[in-house]
């Protein structure tokens, strides 16, 4: 499937089967997340695989109790890492310089690059590392698309109290939740605004 076909049979299914999806079609899912693009090549986004029933559950219950969060075989708890921005931005930036993306004068650029960032200063990566994230899981949403396999973005959420209930530590940020599942309905394409709207002026 070309990624417009994937775009355009793309939809948010909010019904699904309860056939399970297998391990294997799982592992097609978390590599296109792991292919997606991120600043500095950092990958900060880390996923939580919950197909246990009762804890879906208890996830639905801290998300406005949207009731295809449990029907769903699996739900994707998609985190972003904030610790990946304490801890591998020397690696990533000699990475960049030794493949020729930056000049070896990048590192001028981060002068702070080898102190220790105190945990209460990481939260200043949180929107830097939900966008990153936010691509490996629209990724995931058009793989699914290419595997029979349907998907719903889902940020409506008690995020503090979905924490708890997955004991996640501090450094795990929750960005959205991905219901994953064989669609139990076809949707057609939502109202979208014209290109017209959303080019707001060309510069020529
Ligand atoms: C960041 C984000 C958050 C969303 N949160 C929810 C949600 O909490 N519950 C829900 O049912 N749909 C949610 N959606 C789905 C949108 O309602 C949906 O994408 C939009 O209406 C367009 O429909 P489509 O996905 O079928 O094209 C969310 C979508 C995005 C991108």
């Amino acid at each position: 499937m070309d990624v417009k076909t994937a775009m355009l049979e793309r939809h948010s299914i909010r019904k699904y089967k309860s056939d399970p999806v297998s391990d294997d079609l799982l592992q097609e899912l978390l590599e296109a997340a792991r292919l997606a693009p991120s600043g500095t090549n950092h990958q900060p986004w880390r996923f939580i695989v919950v197909k246990n029933q009762g804890v879906k559950e208890k996830i639905q219950a801290a998300a406005f109790n949207q009731k295809f969060l449990s029907e769903a075989p699996v739900l994707l708890v998609c985190c972003a890492d904030l610790l990946t921005y304490a801890t591998n931005t020397r690696k990533r930036i000699q990475e960049l310089i030794d493949s020729g993306v930056f000049g070896p004068e990048a590192f001028n650029s981060y002068p702070d690059v080898d102190k220790p960032i105190e945990p209460s200063a990481l939260k200043a990566f949180i929107p830097h590392a939900m966008l990153n994230v936010a691509i490996a899981v629209e990724h995931i949403a058009l793989r699914a698309v290419s595997l029979g396999l349907g998907t719903c973005w889902v940020q409506a959420m008690k995020a503090k109290q979905i924490a708890q209930i997955l004991e996640l530590p501090e450094n795990l940020v929750i960005t959205a939740l991905l219901p994953v599942g064989y669609p139990n309905q076809s949707p057609t394409l939502r109202p979208r605004v014209g290109i017209q709207d959303i080019v707001y002026k060309v510069v020529e």
